[in-house]
C-alpha cells in the first residue's frame, strides 16, 4: 500500500523537478538511454530524503536513471527498528516516486549483517528464522512488479576466517552456511519472478586478497547452483579505489566469464571511485576517476551477462565517500587558502550537478557496450 504522504510528495517533487530541470543541450543522451542500447539498465542509489528536499537532484535522477536502489530504506534495521513496528513510509515513498516516473526499484538488501536491527541479533544467534522471515514477507511482496532484481544476501564472503571463505556473520553463526540457501528460498517464496542475487564487494582488483574473494565466491555459486538453489545472479558492488592502483582486464574478465558459465546474470551494483589524492587540480582528479571508470566499464561491458550498471549515488553532493578523519589528517596543511578539503569526486556529477569527465566516460563506455 502506497502512503498518501508519499504520493503527494512524489507529485510535488515531480512538478518542482520539472521547473528546476538543469539545462542540457538538445540531443542529450542520458546514461540510461546509453545503457539501453545494449538492453542494459542504468540506475543509482537514492535516499527519499534527498529526493524530497532537492528537486534539481530528483530531476537529474529522473533524467539519467531507469532504476533506483534504496540506499537505506529497505534494510531490515530501517524497516523494523523495533520488533514488530514496521516503518515503511520512506520505502513506499521511493516506490511511488519510481512508479510515477516509470522507473524500476532495485531491491537492496535483505540479509546484511550490518543492517540487522539490534533487537533481532539474539534470536538469529539462537537459530530462530521467524523474525527474518516476517521481515522478508513484509517487504518483498510489497515491491512486486516494480523490482526486477533483489540483492538477497549482501557480502557473505570474507577471507581469513573460514576455509569455505564465508563471512562469520550473525546469520552464519545462527544457521550455519545453509543460511544462504534458506534466504534465497524464502525470497523466492514471496517473489516468484524477480531475479535473486548475491551482492559482494572487493572483487575488482588483481591483489591476492581479492583473488581469494573471487575464488570463494565462485565456489559458493557453484555449490548453490549444484543444489538447485534459486539464485539468478551476482551483484558486483564495484567500489573502485584509486588507492589500490588500477583495474586490469585478465582476472576480472575471467571471473565474469566463470559466473556467466554458471548461467548467472551479473549486475554492477554500487559503482563509484574512492580517490587517492584530494588536493590535486580538480581536472586532474576528475580525469583519474574517469579513466579508472572507463577501464573498468570497458572490461565488464564486454561480458554479455552484465545486464545493468548502478552507481552508489549520482552526484558528489551526496556521496557516502565523505573524507574520513584519516584522509583529513593526511592533508592537514594542504588547504592554506581556507577553501577546505572538498568532497570525494567519485560520482558522475559534481556537487553542483554538473556532468564530470566520469559522466562522459560512462556515456561512451555504455554506448559502446
Ligand atoms: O541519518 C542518521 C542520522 O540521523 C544519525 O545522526 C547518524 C548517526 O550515526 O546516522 C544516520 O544514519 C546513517 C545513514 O547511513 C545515513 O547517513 C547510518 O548510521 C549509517 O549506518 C548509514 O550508512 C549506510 C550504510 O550502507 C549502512 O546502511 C550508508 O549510508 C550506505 O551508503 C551504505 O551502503 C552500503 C551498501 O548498503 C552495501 N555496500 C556498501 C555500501 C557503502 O557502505
Amino acid at each position: 500500500m502506497i502512503s498518501r504522504r508519499g504520493i503527494l510528495a512524489a507529485a510535488a517533487m515531480s512538478m518542482l523537478a520539472a521547473a528546476a530541470t538543469p539545462s542540457c543541450g538538445a540531443g542529450h543522451v542520458s546514461l540510461s538511454a546509453a545503457a539501453g542500447r545494449s538492453s542494459r539498465f542504468f540506475g543509482t542509489a537514492v535516499r527519499f530524503s534527498q529526493l524530497a528536499s532537492d528537486p534539481a537532484y530528483a530531476d537529474l535522477i529522473v533524467r539519467e536513471c531507469s532504476s533506483l536502489t534504496p540506499e537505506l530504506e529497505l534494510k531490515w534495521a530501517a524497516v523494523e527498528p523495533s520488533r514488530g513496528a514496521l516503518s515503511l513510509t520512506a520505502l513506499d515513498d521511493i516506490v511511488s516516486f519510481a512508479r510515477m516516473h516509470g522507473k524500476k526499484v532495485y531491491g537492496h538488501t535483505l540479509l546484511w549483517d550490518k543492517s540487522v536491527p539490534d533487537w533481532a541479533v539474539d534470536s538469529l544467534l539462537a537459530g530462530d528464522w521467524t523474525y527474518l522471515q516476517l521481515y522478508i514477507s513484509s517487504v518483498v511482496p510489497r515491491l512486486s512488479g516494480v523490482v526486477d532484481y533483489w540483492d538477497v544476501v549482501n557480502e557473505p564472503i570474507e577471507t581469513g576466517q573460514r576455509l569455505d571463505g564465508l563471512r562469520e556473520n550473525v546469520f552464519l553463526k545462527g544457521f550455519g552456511p545453509d543460511y544462504i540457501r534458506r534466504a534465497l528460498e524464502t525470497a523466492r517464496t514471496f517473489q516468484p519472478t524477480a531475479k535473486l542475487l548475491i551482492n559482494e564487494y572487493g572483487l575488482e582488483y588483481d591483489f591476492e586478497v581479492e583473488e581469494h574473494r573471487r575464488y570463494h565466491l565462485l565456489r559458493l555459486l557453484e555449490r548453490l547452483k549444484a543444489a538447485s538453489v534459486p539464485l539468478d545472479g551476482v551483484g558486483l558492488q564495484s567500489h573502485l579505489d584509486l588507492r589500490k592502483g588500477h583495474v586490469s582486464s585478465g582476472r576480472i574478465a575471467r571471473f565474469l566469464d566463470d559466473i556467466a558459465q554458471l548461467g548467472l546474470e551479473i549486475v554492477i551494483t554500487e559503482l563509484d571511485v574512492h580517490e587517492a589524492d584530494f588536493i590535486a587540480d580538480p581536472n586532474i582528479r576528475d580525469q583519474a576517476v574517469a579513466d579508472e571508470v572507463r577501464r573498468y566499464l570497458d572490461i565488464v561491458l564486454q561480458q554479455k551477462a552484465v545486464v545493468g550498471v548502478s552507481t552508489w549515488g549520482l552526484s558528489d553532493r551526496y556521496s557516502w565517500l565523505d573524507l574520513s578523519a584519516e584522509d583529513l589528517a593526511s592533508y592537514q596543511n594542504a588547504w592554506t587558502d581556507g577553501t577546505g578539503p572538498g568532497l570525494n569526486r567519485g560520482l558522475p556529477f559534481d556537487a553542483d550537478l554538473r556532468p564530470k569527465k566520469m559522466y562522459r566516460a560512462m556515456l561512451e563506455a555504455l554506448s559502446a557496450g
